[in-house]
């Protein structure tokens, strides 16, 4: 078995599912150990060691001071307060952000609550790379150089693209909103035919 795959981990330490996974990793002091099986390169440095173990398990014990990634901008380049976005935002609507050193446009996902999602959407369309809009008025990003279209959660509705929009994590602590330009380790999306 692939020692860097999810499956793995979850035999490590005894699961058969992801949310077993997770419960036992937000509080175990394993937690480094498996890192260390997942990220064998990154185990030499405490700080590296900590942003990806707080970027994917920010509950962890040892995380309780640790904010991992960058701080979410406006559209202004004003930091993001989690609880004043949250009284602005509608459920189901992505908001625009900055923050990566990368300068991207990235997308926060808001679901009912309002609660801010755990992954932020990249523009990027999978067809061939074009960077999509959000449209309101369609509830939907639309890829303007082949009309590929995505829902508001980035799976693909209508091709030519095949694949959903990527993503990156996102961690909600202290009142901050952190963008970390790293996938989830698993696609948190369900599929569309499975609502
Ligand atoms: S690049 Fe987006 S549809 Fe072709």
């Amino acid at each position: 078995m692939d020692k860097h795959s999810p499956h793995y981990l979850y035999k490590l330490v005894g699961t058969n599912n992801r949310r077993d996974f997770l419960k036992y990793m937000a509080g175990s002091a394993i937690a480094s150990v498996a890192m260390g099986y997942l990220f064998p390169q990154t185990s030499h440095s405490r700080e590296v060691d900590l942003e990806t173990l707080c970027s994917l398990y920010p509950e962890n014990s040892s995380c309780q001071n640790y904010l991992p990634g960058f701080t979410a901008q406006d559209d202004k380049g004003h930091p993001i307060r989690a609880d004043a976005l949250k009284d602005s935002a509608t459920p189901g609507t992505p908001i625009q952000v900055k923050g990566l050193p990368d300068n991207s446009v990235d997308y926060l996902v808001i679901n009912t609550g309002p609660e801010i999602a755990q992954y932020a959407i990249k523009p990027i369309c999978t067809h061939l790379g074009c960077t999509v809009k959000w449209h309101p008025d369609n509830n939907s990003f639309i890829c303007p150089c082949h009309g590929s279209q995505y829902d508001n959660l980035g799976r693909v509705v209508h091709g030519p693209a095949k694949r959903s929009l990527p993503l990156i994590t996102v961690v909600v602590k202290q009142n901050q909103v952190r963008l970390v330009n790293q996938k989830p380790a698993i696609d948190p999306r369900p599929a569309i035919n499975a609502q």
